[in-house]
């Protein structure tokens, strides 16, 4: 962990939110490199739900959220952790993780922590006028779930997807960005008939799996664990966790839970007419019915729903992770290689000018950065520093796919040399091919 946060904020992944006033705990910003990472992942994760699938629409609801919602949604009651004060250190830790140092005497009673952010909407400050910032995304997807039916027309099984901010006020963040208090879900919601959702939700690992095999984070390397007891969500029939090794140990990297008819159920109206299964709290607010028709009897219902449920900056943990490197090279030296999928790279290509003062190799070089960028593939830049090892070390170390060397043969001849990030094999490669092969290395 250590070192992949040392690289994390030598090279500008990822730095300590607000630093310079000694920082805030368990918040991260996303530096130049960080955030064409992450922006890479969540692009992966919306193509291969929203594009790439002809069941799912998106979705980009608001962050704050009107307690209702969460009241209804069981998060008001049960979104909490146990937590006890030590009287010794004055520190305050989750209940299961209280460190050695304190003694049991010096602990109090375990209390119920309410982990939402509260704050105030409007300009009256009585603390009745409040919202929440949404600890989660999926509330907003399940209140708009009769808008995208009324807007798409869509019949079961669907989805809606959407990617954004959620805020959990932890007692105790910790192990980088793994638990912190502001973070980017990637949620999908997946609407079934009822009867058909055991199916469904084993057939949504399958598909996780293999998106999070796409990202470089193998099968082999996730062990599925079925959520049960206290740690069972109470909104959840089962949940199914995928687990991975990450370097402070065996933790979840998404949940994939059946949350039967609880969410819908929950926040309609005449519940009593909805043959709802899940065991809601009766609702005198809501002005919808979240139900669909049955498409033969055309009777109303309320579909079960499938979430998978992934966090970005885990799967930004996990994919770091795994393409992190060390590697013995020749004569003792050592590289440190990201070996991240194509089309993850925060950048895609450097193109290197040999001579960092040479105008012809410069503009040439900016020539071809300028070609290669309008293919809209991702990031692509000049690395003008005249020195084309360190260059390499670099890119090698941020995980850019190729390198492209612009020398005196580039001028005369038209030829230009492509070095590879993987196996550090470089070709000879005419100035007419470079985007043509620039396109089958980054989009296969
Ligand atoms: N929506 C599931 C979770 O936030 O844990």
């Amino acid at each position: 962990m250590e070192e992949l946060v040392a690289l994390c904020k030598r090279r500008g992944f990822i730095f300590q939110s607000n630093e310079i006033y000694g920082g805030l705990q368990g918040l991260y910003d996303f530096g130049p490199l960080g955030v064409e990472l992450k922006n890479n992942i969540k692009q992966s994760w919306w193509a291969s739900m929203v594009y790439d699938r002809d069941d799912i629409e998106g979705l980009d609801a608001s962050i704050l959220t009107h307690p209702e919602v969460l009241k209804y949604s069981g998060h008001e009651d049960t979104f909490s952790d146990p937590m006890v004060d030590c009287k010794s250190c004055g520190e305050r830790f989750r209940a299961d993780q209280v460190p050695d140092y304190c003694k049991e005497e010096d602990l109090t009673e375990p209390r119920q922590f309410n982990l939402m952010f509260k704050t105030n909407v409007g300009p009256i400050d009585d603390g009745t006028n409040f919202g929440y910032l949404r600890p989660e995304t999926a509330q907003q997807i399940f209140t708009n779930f009769k808008n995208v039916i009324d807007s798409t027309s869509r019949t079961l099984p669907f989805g809606i997807a959407q990617i954004g901010k959620a805020f959990r006020n932890e007692i105790t963040p910790r192990n980088f960005i793994f638990r912190v208090r502001e973070f980017e879900q990637m949620e999908l919601e997946y609407f079934v008939n009822p009867g058909s959702d055991d199916e469904w939700h084993d057939k949504w690992v399958e598909l996780r799996l293999a998106w999070w095999d796409e990202q470089g984070v193998p099968k082999e390397k996730i062990k599925l664990l079925n959520v049960e007891g206290e740690e069972l969500a109470h909104y959840s029939k089962r949940t199914v966790d995928l687990m991975y090794e990450f370097p402070h140990g065996l933790e979840e990297l998404e949940g994939i839970a059946n949350r039967t008819d609880f969410d819908l159920g929950s926040h309609s109206k005449n519940q009593e007419d909805l043959d709802i299964k899940a065991k809601v709290v009766k609702n005198s607010s809501s002005n919808a019915k979240l139900a669909i028709q049955e498409q033969d009897t055309q009777k109303w219902m309320i579909p079960f729903v499938i979430e998978p449920s992934a966090g970005v900056e885990r799967a930004f943990l996990a994919i770091l992770n795994e393409a992190y490197k060390v590697e013995e090279l020749d004569e003792g030296k050592t590289r440190v290689l990201l070996s991240l999928k194509p089309h993850l790279a925060p950048v895609k290509a450097a193109v290197i000018p040999l001579k960092k003062n040479n105008k012809d190799l410069v503009d040439l070089a900016y020539k071809l950065k300028n070609k290669l960028q309008s293919m809209k593939l991702g990031r692509v830049v000049v690395e003008n520093t005249g020195n084309i090892g360190k260059s390499y070390r670099k890119h090698d170390e941020i995980g850019t796919p190729i390198c492209i060397t612009v020398d005196f043969d580039s001028l005369e001849k038209n030829k230009v040399t492509i070095r590879d990030r993987d196996d550090m094999s470089q070709e000879t490669l005419e100035i007419d091919q470079v985007s043509s092969f620039f396109q089958q290395k980054i989009s296969g």
